[in-house]
């Protein structure tokens, strides 16, 4: 182990490279709002700014509509009651674990677990001869006219799935549905989760218009006025307002450190999703594994005993754990150390590793706070799976 002196100064390498000033951040802002307004007039830039082709629900919608949800770990189908006085309830769902072979497999093999579950679902809840009109959440960035199309424009999250970039995911989902002959469902509505998260708390709070999500990965959307929206059609514009995705997590006008480059560059969208990668649930575990790894390569400042650590798995569900952990000899983080065979870690060892990640979800914090600056929030319970539903009844 090094001295304290050189220990401390190595730890102040990497503060700095973690470090965000309060002015960079306003300027973070400034150039968000540069970024949002090339965005809606179809400029290149960083923001995509999407068009959903809906607006917030009015509370009034009624009936049971099925929404799906894909776009993390899980996929679910739910069965979903409008009262339409403001309050809905999810009366059946079913989560069903997707597996990595399928994320990154045959597009076309997605598409059939998804009807597969589907099917499965509307067998085990009887419902499979019922008509029913269903929203589809689909959590990535899609090109829409319609509110029933809309081409994939890049996966994110870890999905590579093949053949579906560039493709109808509605066509899809239909052709799949066929192929395992679901005849009673009529594919309404497709939406990003940013979208049926903003639909949902709509549905309820009429004066609810932006919708963030900070999970496996991260972005918002917002209620826009369609004379803002410059890139959008005239004949689009009859109604006053529409949704907006924004698609912030590809935003890249921030600093970048070289740790930042090392995780960008070993993931499977390199120079995509800048912002992402510094403050979502994909990443911050990952972020603070690049810099453990480098400290245990280059410096001395764990025992040999750390080099177990630089093949481990390093999840952000384990450092949020660290973070709360309180006991004074970081219990949580020896036992996560031992789990991975680094054994006899040190308290000191221990610290190390928990200020490299209140460094990295500091920054996290402060720009994810940054980029919600200009807006209000509330939270939405079971946002986009029922958002879907709720986005099916909206277009009915
Ligand atoms: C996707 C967005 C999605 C967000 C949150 C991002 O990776 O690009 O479309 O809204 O994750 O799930």
């Amino acid at each position: 182990m090094v001295a304290t002196g050189k220990r401390q100064e190595i730890m102040k390498e990497v503060e700095k490279a973690f470090a965000i000033s309060s002015s960079r951040l306003q300027q973070m802002v400034i150039d968000f709002h540069a970024e949002i307004r090339r965005g809606l007039a179809g400029e290149s830039g960083s923001l995509k700014m999407l068009p959903a082709f809906v607006d917030c629900a009015t509370g009034q919608e009624q009936g049971h509509f099925t929404g799906l949800d894909l776009g993390g770990t899980h996929f679910r189908v739910l069965l979903v009651a409008l009262a339409g006085n403001g309050r809905s309830v999810v009366e059946q769902s079913s989560k069903f674990a997707i597996p990595k072979s399928v994320m990154e497999g045959e597009g076309a093999e997605l598409f059939d677990f998804i009807a597969r579950s589907i099917l499965a679902f509307l067998g085990d809840h009887a419902v499979a001869d019922r008509q029913m009109f269903l929203g589809f959440t689909f959590s990535f960035p899609v090109d829409q006219k319609t509110i029933n199309s809309g081409r994939l424009v890049t996966w994110t999250k870890g999905f590579s799935a093949s053949g579906v970039v560039g493709k109808d995911i509605v066509r899809m989902l239909a052709d799949a549905l066929r192929r395992y002959t679901v005849e009673n469902i009529i594919i309404s509505a497709l939406v990003n989760d940013t979208v049926g998260t903003l639909l949902a708390k709509s549905y309820e709070l009429k004066d609810c218009d932006v919708g963030v999500i900070f999970g496996t990965g991260t972005n918002a959307c917002y209620r826009e006025s369609t004379a803002a929206i410059t890139k959008l059609p005239r004949q689009e514009k009859s109604n006053k307002n529409m949704i907006v995705n924004i698609e912030w997590g590809n935003f890249n006008l921030l600093p970048v450190n070289r740790y930042d480059d090392i995780l960008d560059r070993e993931s499977n969208n390199p120079g995509k999703q800048m912002m992402e990668k510094m403050i979502s649930g994909m990443y911050l575990g990952p972020l603070v594994h690049t810099v453990l790894v480098e400290l245990i390569q280059k410096t001395s400042i764990f025992s040999k005993n750390f080099v177990a650590c630089v093949e481990a798995e390093l999840l952000t569900s384990d450092i949020s754990d660290f973070e709360s952990d309180v006991s004074p000899e970081h219990e949580i983080i020896h036992s996560y150390l031992d789990s991975i065979e680094v054994k006899g870690s040190s308290i000191a060892e221990r610290q190390i590793i928990l200020q490299v990640c209140r460094q990295v979800t500091t920054r996290a914090a402060r720009i994810a706070a940054a980029a919600v600056s200009k807006f209000s929030l509330t939270q939405s319970c079971d946002g986009s799976g029922t958002g879907a539903a709720i986005a099916a009844a909206v277009v009915q």
